[in-house]
Order: structure tokens, then sequence, then C-alpha cells
């Protein structure tokens, strides 16, 4: 299995990807179309930078990404479209400039506590982190919009899914094939956000 992680990673490197996580969000937008046409893409957790230029190249100038994370990205030069800013989701400040840039089309997050090894513990804070994620979808995604979220798999996926269910009109758990076998990580993809701010 290790070996097909490294077909990723080498396709990665080949097409100036700075992660193999590319790949799990073109296999989500190749199923579920979640980017817009064009318009703002809100990008959470984005270091070191896959998905924020997968969004910039698969949309060529119609879509801006507006991207956070802890730590900074690594793509350089910083391409066209891109405001990024270094901080911590959780905090309210970064909420508040995140809200202000908006609304956006899509929220993407890949956001992913760093682990611990312990199942039980890293759950809980994955968890706690998509809580904070779904809080900024509510305030900040246009009426109709898509959430790409990555979560854990444990006790509490079906209470996120159910506090999903009351944002958008569909929710859907999918897996892409480039998630390591060994890991508990999925996705839940939100589409068509209803109403406004609830
Ligand atoms: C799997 S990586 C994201 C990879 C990225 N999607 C890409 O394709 O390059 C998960 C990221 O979540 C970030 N992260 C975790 N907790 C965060 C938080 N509270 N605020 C901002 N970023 C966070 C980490 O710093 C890490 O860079």
């Amino acid at each position: 299995m290790r070996e097909i992680s490294d077909h990723w990673a080498r396709k990665a490197k080949q097409e100036g990807y700075p992660a193999r996580s590319v790949y799990k969000l073109k296999e989500i937008e190749e199923k579920f179309g979640v980017l817009p046409q064009r318009g703002l893409v809100l990008d959470l957790g984005a270091s070191p930078g896959s998905w924020t230029l997968f969004v910039l190249r698969h949309r060529e100038g119609r879509c801006a990404v507006v991207a956070a994370d802890l730590a900074p990205l690594d793509l350089r030069p910083a391409p066209e479209g891109l405001v990024f800013h270094q901080g911590d989701i959780c905090e309210s400040s970064l909420r508040l400039m995140l809200e202000t840039e908006g609304p956006y089309d899509t929220l993407l997050s890949d956001a992913a506590p760093s682990t611990t090894g312990n199942r039980t513990v890293d759950t809980a804070r994955s968890e706690a982190l998509v809580g904070e994620v779904l809080e900024i979808a509510r305030g900040a995604l246009k009426p109709g919009g898509a959430c790409v979220v990555k979560i854990f798999q444990g006790s509490g996926q079906k209470r996120i899914m159910d506090g999903m269910k009351k944002i958008f009109a569909t929710v859907k758990a999918f897996k892409p094939k480039a998630c390591r076998s060994e890991s508990f990580e999925t996705y839940f993809i939100g589409q068509n956000k209803i109403g406004g701010k609830r």
C-alpha cells in the first residue's frame, strides 16, 4: 500500500503540487462538482497549498481563493488570486477576518489536528475542529454553496453528519482512493446550503 502512496507523491511532484493530498480534492471534484464555475473559495487548513493551487489552476483566473493555516504555504511564487492568512481558524480574530472577506461559494477544509497516536484523543480534536469549520460555513458560505470537510472517523461522526444536514440540502460521506489505506480520515461533502445564516 505504501507503493500506492508513493505513486501519488511522485505524481504530485511531477505536476508541481506540494503535497499528494491534491488527488483527494481532484477526485472529490470529479465526483461531486463542488467548485463554482467562477467565484470565491475558502480553503481552511490549506498548508502546504495543494488544494489552493488545484482550485486556482482548475478554474484559471475564474476563481479566487482565501486560504488559512497555522503553517505557511509552500507555493512559490505566490499564485495570483490568492489571499493567505497564517493563524488558527479557531481564533475569533481570524474567523472575523475570514467572514469579512466572504461570502464564499465553496468552503474546503482539509484541516486536521496533529495526531498523538491515541485515536480517541485525535478523533475528539478533529471533531472540535470540524465544529469550528461548520460555524464558519454557517456564517460565511453563500446560500446554495458547497462544503468539503475532513473528519476522523469515530463516535462523533453521526452527530457531525446530522449537524451538516441542518445546513445543506445534501450531505454525503466519501473516502477518496488517494487517502492512505491505514488512515481513518474521510470527507463529508455538503451541497446546496439552505437559506442564509441559520
Ligand atoms: C493535511 S494538511 C492540509 C493539506 C492541504 N489541503 C494541501 O493540499 O496542501 C492539514 C493542515 O491543517 C492545519 N491545521 C490544523 N489545525 C488548524 C487550525 N486550528 N487552524 C488552521 N490550520 C490548522 C495544519 O497546520 C495542516 O497544515
